[in-house]
Protein backbone atom coordinates (compact mmCIF):
# COMPACT_ATOMS: atom_id res chain seq x y z
CA UNK A 1 0.00 0.00 0.00
CA UNK A 2 1.35 3.69 -1.28
CA UNK A 3 0.21 6.47 -1.42
CA UNK A 4 0.12 8.54 -4.78
CA UNK A 5 3.23 10.93 -4.70
CA UNK A 6 2.60 14.41 -3.92
CA UNK A 7 2.51 17.17 -6.62
CA UNK A 8 5.78 18.78 -7.06
CA UNK A 9 4.93 22.27 -7.38
CA UNK A 10 7.62 23.98 -5.39
CA UNK A 11 6.25 27.78 -4.36
CA UNK A 12 8.98 28.33 -1.62
CA UNK A 13 12.27 27.39 -0.57
CA UNK A 14 11.87 26.84 2.59
CA UNK A 15 9.11 26.16 5.09
CA UNK A 16 9.77 28.12 8.49
CA UNK A 17 7.86 27.31 11.30
CA UNK A 18 6.82 30.25 13.07
CA UNK A 19 2.97 30.54 12.63
CA UNK A 20 2.65 27.01 14.43
CA UNK A 21 5.80 27.00 17.19
CA UNK A 22 3.69 27.94 19.89
CA UNK A 23 1.63 24.28 19.72
CA UNK A 24 4.52 22.72 17.82
CA UNK A 25 5.38 20.78 20.81
CA UNK A 26 1.80 19.63 21.85
CA UNK A 27 0.93 18.20 18.26
CA UNK A 28 4.68 16.81 17.65
CA UNK A 29 6.18 15.72 21.24
CA UNK A 30 7.21 11.95 21.21
CA UNK A 31 5.50 10.51 24.06
CA UNK A 32 7.98 10.76 26.99
CA UNK A 33 9.04 7.38 27.54
CA UNK A 34 9.61 7.09 23.45
CA UNK A 35 11.82 10.67 23.26
CA UNK A 36 13.54 8.57 26.74
CA UNK A 37 14.59 6.00 24.25
CA UNK A 38 15.19 7.98 21.02
CA UNK A 39 17.91 9.73 23.43
CA UNK A 40 19.42 6.75 25.08
CA UNK A 41 19.64 5.13 21.17
CA UNK A 42 21.59 8.26 19.88
CA UNK A 43 23.84 8.63 22.62
CA UNK A 44 24.72 4.41 22.74
CA UNK A 45 25.27 5.13 19.08
CA UNK A 46 27.32 8.35 19.09
CA UNK A 47 29.02 7.21 22.64
CA UNK A 48 29.87 11.10 23.24
CA UNK A 49 32.80 12.70 25.45
CA UNK A 50 32.25 16.18 26.72
CA UNK A 51 34.19 17.23 23.97
CA UNK A 52 31.93 15.76 21.28
CA UNK A 53 30.14 18.39 19.43
CA UNK A 54 26.59 18.08 17.97
CA UNK A 55 25.26 19.77 15.24
CA UNK A 56 21.66 20.28 14.15
CA UNK A 57 19.82 21.20 11.61
CA UNK A 58 16.11 22.42 11.78
CA UNK A 59 16.90 22.39 15.50
CA UNK A 60 12.81 23.49 15.94
CA UNK A 61 11.96 23.52 19.68
CA UNK A 62 15.17 20.75 20.73
CA UNK A 63 12.43 17.95 20.38
CA UNK A 64 15.98 15.61 19.91
CA UNK A 65 18.36 18.43 21.08
CA UNK A 66 16.58 19.13 24.50
CA UNK A 67 17.22 15.67 26.02
CA UNK A 68 20.46 15.61 25.10
CA UNK A 69 21.27 18.94 26.12
CA UNK A 70 19.93 18.44 29.52
CA UNK A 71 22.28 15.74 29.64
CA UNK A 72 25.03 18.83 29.59
CA UNK A 73 26.12 18.08 25.38
CA UNK A 74 27.52 20.81 23.40
CA UNK A 75 24.68 21.26 20.21
CA UNK A 76 24.63 23.57 17.91
CA UNK A 77 21.13 24.02 16.21
CA UNK A 78 20.16 26.25 13.26
CA UNK A 79 16.51 27.09 11.92
CA UNK A 80 15.05 29.49 9.99
CA UNK A 81 12.55 30.45 12.66
CA UNK A 82 13.20 32.46 15.57
CA UNK A 83 9.78 31.41 17.16
CA UNK A 84 10.53 27.89 17.30
CA UNK A 85 14.07 28.63 18.56
CA UNK A 86 12.62 31.25 20.84
CA UNK A 87 10.85 28.05 22.02
CA UNK A 88 13.86 26.03 22.81
CA UNK A 89 15.27 28.72 24.70
CA UNK A 90 12.67 29.12 27.03
CA UNK A 91 12.53 25.26 27.88
CA UNK A 92 16.59 25.76 28.33
CA UNK A 93 15.89 28.55 31.23
CA UNK A 94 17.41 27.48 34.22
CA UNK A 95 19.23 25.01 33.09
CA UNK A 96 23.17 24.50 33.01
CA UNK A 97 23.77 23.57 29.18
CA UNK A 98 26.18 24.58 26.26
CA UNK A 99 23.53 24.92 23.70
CA UNK A 100 24.41 27.62 20.29
CA UNK A 101 20.99 28.10 18.67
CA UNK A 102 21.09 30.15 15.17
CA UNK A 103 18.95 31.31 12.47
CA UNK A 104 20.23 30.29 9.86
CA UNK A 105 19.40 28.40 6.65
CA UNK A 106 20.34 24.68 6.25
CA UNK A 107 21.61 25.64 2.73
CA UNK A 108 24.19 28.19 3.95
CA UNK A 109 25.56 27.32 7.27
CA UNK A 110 27.45 29.88 9.28
CA UNK A 111 30.37 27.33 10.32
CA UNK A 112 33.66 26.89 8.96
CA UNK A 113 34.35 23.06 7.60
CA UNK A 114 34.71 20.10 9.36
CA UNK A 115 33.27 21.68 12.92
CA UNK A 116 31.19 19.17 14.55
CA UNK A 117 31.71 15.54 15.37
CA UNK A 118 27.93 14.05 14.79
CA UNK A 119 25.12 15.86 12.51
CA UNK A 120 21.84 15.18 12.98
CA UNK A 121 18.30 15.87 10.87
CA UNK A 122 14.99 15.08 11.96
CA UNK A 123 11.62 15.65 9.87
CA UNK A 124 13.19 18.43 7.87
CA UNK A 125 14.60 17.34 4.67
CA UNK A 126 10.98 17.47 3.23
CA UNK A 127 10.41 21.01 3.79
CA UNK A 128 13.60 22.53 1.87
CA UNK A 129 13.14 22.46 -1.75
CA UNK A 130 17.29 23.13 -2.54
CA UNK A 131 17.84 19.62 -0.02
CA UNK A 132 20.75 18.67 -2.31
CA UNK A 133 22.62 22.00 -1.22
CA UNK A 134 21.45 21.24 2.50
CA UNK A 135 22.74 17.78 2.66
CA UNK A 136 26.17 19.10 1.05
CA UNK A 137 26.37 21.73 3.99
CA UNK A 138 25.40 19.03 6.59
CA UNK A 139 28.66 16.72 5.21
CA UNK A 140 30.62 20.27 4.69
CA UNK A 141 30.19 20.93 8.35
CA UNK A 142 30.35 17.38 9.58
CA UNK A 143 34.22 16.39 10.71
CA UNK A 144 35.99 13.49 8.70
CA UNK A 145 34.61 10.81 10.19
CA UNK A 146 31.91 12.25 12.02
CA UNK A 147 28.31 10.28 12.20
CA UNK A 148 25.24 12.00 10.45
CA UNK A 149 22.14 10.63 11.94
CA UNK A 150 18.77 10.82 9.49
CA UNK A 151 15.48 10.66 10.11
CA UNK A 152 13.35 11.83 7.49
CA UNK A 153 9.99 11.70 10.14
CA UNK A 154 6.88 10.96 9.02
CA UNK A 155 6.24 8.53 11.88
CA UNK A 156 3.86 6.28 10.05
CA UNK A 157 5.71 5.41 6.96
CA UNK A 158 3.90 4.86 3.41
CA UNK A 159 4.14 1.24 3.77
CA UNK A 160 2.81 0.77 7.56
CA UNK A 161 -0.20 3.20 6.71
CA UNK A 162 -3.55 1.86 7.37
CA UNK A 163 -6.39 1.49 4.82
CA UNK A 164 -8.37 4.31 6.36
CA UNK A 165 -5.60 6.48 7.04
CA UNK A 166 -4.78 5.99 2.88
CA UNK A 167 -8.51 6.57 1.99
CA UNK A 168 -8.46 9.70 4.07
CA UNK A 169 -5.72 11.63 2.84
CA UNK A 170 -6.33 10.05 -0.68
CA UNK A 171 -10.05 11.86 -0.09
CA UNK A 172 -8.07 14.92 0.57
CA UNK A 173 -6.18 15.05 -1.76
CA UNK A 174 -8.92 14.54 -4.68
CA UNK A 175 -11.18 17.45 -3.10
CA UNK A 176 -8.26 19.75 -2.84
CA UNK A 177 -7.65 18.76 -6.97
CA UNK A 178 -11.50 19.26 -7.55
CA UNK A 179 -10.96 23.15 -6.36
CA UNK A 180 -7.52 22.82 -8.88
CA UNK A 181 -5.19 22.75 -5.74
CA UNK A 182 -2.30 20.31 -5.91
CA UNK A 183 -0.70 19.42 -2.28
CA UNK A 184 2.65 20.78 -2.58
CA UNK A 185 6.09 19.12 -1.77
CA UNK A 186 8.49 21.14 -1.23
CA UNK A 187 11.57 18.91 -0.64
CA UNK A 188 12.75 15.57 -0.21
CA UNK A 189 11.15 12.60 0.29
CA UNK A 190 13.68 9.87 2.72
CA UNK A 191 14.37 7.77 -0.45
CA UNK A 192 15.73 10.60 -2.54
CA UNK A 193 18.13 11.58 0.58
CA UNK A 194 18.93 7.96 1.19
CA UNK A 195 19.61 7.35 -2.48
CA UNK A 196 22.12 10.63 -2.83
CA UNK A 197 23.95 9.48 0.44
CA UNK A 198 24.48 6.16 -1.28
CA UNK A 199 25.74 7.20 -4.46
CA UNK A 200 27.89 9.53 -2.56
CA UNK A 201 29.39 6.95 -0.95
CA UNK A 202 28.19 6.90 3.02
CA UNK A 203 27.07 3.38 4.46
CA UNK A 204 23.73 3.60 5.65
CA UNK A 205 22.32 1.60 8.30
CA UNK A 206 18.65 2.29 9.35
CA UNK A 207 17.36 1.36 12.81
CA UNK A 208 13.71 1.99 14.58
CA UNK A 209 14.28 3.34 18.23
CA UNK A 210 11.37 3.24 19.62
CA UNK A 211 7.11 2.09 18.42
CA UNK A 212 4.33 3.40 20.26
CA UNK A 213 0.72 3.35 19.80
CA UNK A 214 -1.03 6.62 18.91
CA UNK A 215 -5.11 7.01 20.00
CA UNK A 216 -6.98 8.54 17.18
CA UNK A 217 -10.57 8.78 16.33
CA UNK A 218 -12.09 10.77 13.65
CA UNK A 219 -12.92 13.62 14.88
CA UNK A 220 -9.12 14.12 16.51
CA UNK A 221 -7.79 14.05 13.12
CA UNK A 222 -10.51 16.09 11.26
CA UNK A 223 -9.56 19.03 13.79
CA UNK A 224 -5.83 18.60 12.78
CA UNK A 225 -6.78 19.69 9.50
CA UNK A 226 -9.43 21.99 10.17
CA UNK A 227 -6.55 23.78 12.54
CA UNK A 228 -3.78 23.09 9.30
CA UNK A 229 -0.97 22.24 11.75
CA UNK A 230 0.40 20.42 9.41
CA UNK A 231 2.81 22.42 6.51
CA UNK A 232 1.00 21.18 3.14
CA UNK A 233 -1.85 22.68 4.67
CA UNK A 234 -0.29 26.39 4.89
CA UNK A 235 -0.32 26.93 1.44
CA UNK A 236 -3.89 26.16 0.55
CA UNK A 237 -5.45 29.26 -0.40
CA UNK A 238 -7.72 30.43 2.78
CA UNK A 239 -10.71 31.02 -0.44
CA UNK A 240 -10.52 26.93 -1.05
CA UNK A 241 -9.76 25.73 2.65
CA UNK A 242 -12.99 25.93 4.33
CA UNK A 243 -14.85 24.82 1.49
CA UNK A 244 -12.75 21.84 1.19
CA UNK A 245 -12.67 21.19 4.46
CA UNK A 246 -15.99 21.25 5.17
CA UNK A 247 -16.14 18.60 2.17
CA UNK A 248 -13.81 16.47 3.94
CA UNK A 249 -15.89 16.56 7.12
CA UNK A 250 -18.72 15.33 4.67
CA UNK A 251 -17.07 12.56 3.27
CA UNK A 252 -15.34 11.19 6.82
CA UNK A 253 -18.72 11.22 8.38
CA UNK A 254 -20.47 9.17 5.38
CA UNK A 255 -17.53 6.96 4.65
CA UNK A 256 -15.92 6.32 8.23
CA UNK A 257 -19.98 6.75 10.12
CA UNK A 258 -18.74 8.88 13.22
CA UNK A 259 -16.45 11.15 14.71
CA UNK A 260 -15.62 8.39 17.32
CA UNK A 261 -14.49 6.07 14.90
CA UNK A 262 -11.22 4.38 15.67
CA UNK A 263 -8.10 5.61 13.48
CA UNK A 264 -5.38 4.35 16.09
CA UNK A 265 -2.40 2.94 14.27
CA UNK A 266 0.69 2.12 15.12
CA UNK A 267 3.95 4.99 15.16
CA UNK A 268 7.73 4.59 14.80
CA UNK A 269 10.85 6.74 14.94
CA UNK A 270 12.86 5.66 12.27
CA UNK A 271 16.38 6.38 12.36
CA UNK A 272 19.40 5.59 9.60
CA UNK A 273 23.13 5.94 10.75
CA UNK A 274 25.33 7.58 7.77
CA UNK A 275 28.68 6.90 8.49
CA UNK A 276 31.76 7.07 6.11
CA UNK A 277 30.70 10.31 4.86
CA UNK A 278 31.94 13.10 6.68
C1 LIG B 1 9.05 19.69 11.34
S1 LIG B 1 10.12 20.80 12.19
C2 LIG B 1 11.28 19.65 12.92
C3 LIG B 1 12.04 20.26 14.07
C4 LIG B 1 12.93 19.26 14.81
N1 LIG B 1 13.99 18.77 13.96
C5 LIG B 1 12.09 18.12 15.34
O1 LIG B 1 12.27 16.98 14.92
O2 LIG B 1 11.20 18.39 16.15
C6 LIG B 1 11.08 21.50 10.88
C7 LIG B 1 11.93 22.67 11.32
O3 LIG B 1 12.83 22.98 10.27
C8 LIG B 1 12.86 24.40 10.12
N2 LIG B 1 13.30 24.68 8.74
C9 LIG B 1 12.59 24.57 7.61
N3 LIG B 1 13.34 24.90 6.56
C10 LIG B 1 14.58 25.20 7.03
C11 LIG B 1 15.79 25.63 6.43
N4 LIG B 1 15.88 25.80 5.11
N5 LIG B 1 16.86 25.87 7.22
C12 LIG B 1 16.77 25.72 8.56
N6 LIG B 1 15.63 25.33 9.19
C13 LIG B 1 14.56 25.05 8.44
C14 LIG B 1 11.45 24.84 10.46
O4 LIG B 1 11.38 26.21 10.81
C15 LIG B 1 11.12 23.92 11.62
O5 LIG B 1 11.51 24.45 12.85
Amino acid sequence: MTLPPFQSSVQSTTVSFDRISDIYDTTRALPAGISEQVTETILNIVSPTSETKFFETGIGTGRIAFPILQRGYSYTGVDVSDKMLDELRRKLQGINHRATLINADATTLPFDDNSFDVAITVHVFHLISNWQKALAEVRRVLKPGGLYLYSHGRMTSATDITQDQLDFEQQWRTILASYNHQVTRFGATEEEVLDALLQQGATLETIVPAKWRVDLTLGDLLKRYENRIFSAAWYIPDDIFPRAFQDLREWSLQHFGSLDYDLSHEAKFKLTIIRNWG
